[in-house]
């Protein structure tokens, strides 16, 4: 998606009609997906946030799953009482399924969002385990290796990228947890300020192993998807002598609760 910024009807519209297109047992859409990114100040958030799940977004995404019989991993600002946090929602066919709240803010996000004060979710959808994570969570590993010891089999990561690295970064972290990840980027710019944001698309799917099954361009709105196995995950054997989670030296890992 291209977002336009504000306007929150429109661009829901053009995703659920995108989502009605698409056959899937799972989506994913980009960060802030309704209400575009570059807000300039904090008012816009407030005026732009939406409760998590009863405000109109939700309940948009929320029908077409049902209509489609399918889930759906969004991103979105969340309105929380005095809180305003860049949140990921996950909507099946039966509803709201699970929020996550983005832990690590990225550059001017510290201006005006909230940092995420929820765990790292994991939720069983039946088919497969997703796990949440929203964009530059991606420079923290310990993120998707949270996400994975809790038993993730696809990583999902709504985004609004404006580096060049999480794609191929995304590839290094299903390898290390053998896990799939879905990145959903944003494609297009935003100029509300006196910095310009180009968004880099390249959405894309990567496996266990490290293939890229699916990537999609860097413009244009649209969706394609792609067929997995989600429970080739379970397999966490690198070599027939190497388990990725089980070999894990925690008793010299000490550094990493300082
Ligand atoms: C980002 O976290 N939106 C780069």
């Amino acid at each position: 998606m291209s977002p336009v910024f504000g306007d929150i009807k429109a661009n829901v519209k053009r995703t659920v009609e995108l989502i009605d297109k698409t056959d899937a047992d799972l989506l994913v859409l980009p960060e802030l997906f309704n209400t575009g990114y570059q807000f300039v100040d904090k008012q816009e958030l407030v005026e732009l946030a939406e409760e998590i799940p009863n405000g109109y977004t939700c309940k948009e995404l929320y029908q077409v799953a049902q209509k489609k019989d399918c889930f759906i991993v969004a991103g979105l600002a969340e309105k929380d009482g005095d809180n305003f946090y860049n949140s990921a929602v996950l909507i099946g066919p039966q509803g709201f399924v699970g929020l996550y709240r983005k832990a690590h803010l990225f550059y001017e996000e510290k201006l005006i969002f909230t940092p995420g004060d929820l765990p790292f979710p994991v939720f069983d959808i039946g088919k497969a385990k997703i796990g949440l994570m929203v964009c530059f969570d991606w420079v923290f590993p310990e993120v998707s290796r949270i996400l994975a010891l809790k038993g993730a089999q696809i990583i999902c990561q709504p985004a609004n990228l404006v580096l060049p690295f999480c794609q191929r970064t995304m590839v290094s972290r299903s390898i290390e947890n053998r896990c799939f990840s879905i990145t959903c980027n944003r494609v297009g710019s935003e100029k509300r300020k006196e910095e310009a944001l180009k968004f880099t698309g390249m959405s894309q799917v990567a496996s266990p192993k490290g293939e890229i099954l699916l990537q999609l361009e860097e413009a244009g709105e649209y969706s394609k998807a792609v067929t997995i196995d989600p429970t080739l995950a379970g397999d966490k054997y690198i070599t027939k002598h190497n388990h990725v989670l089980a070999d894990r030296r925690t008793d010299l890992f000490e550094e990493l609760l300082r």
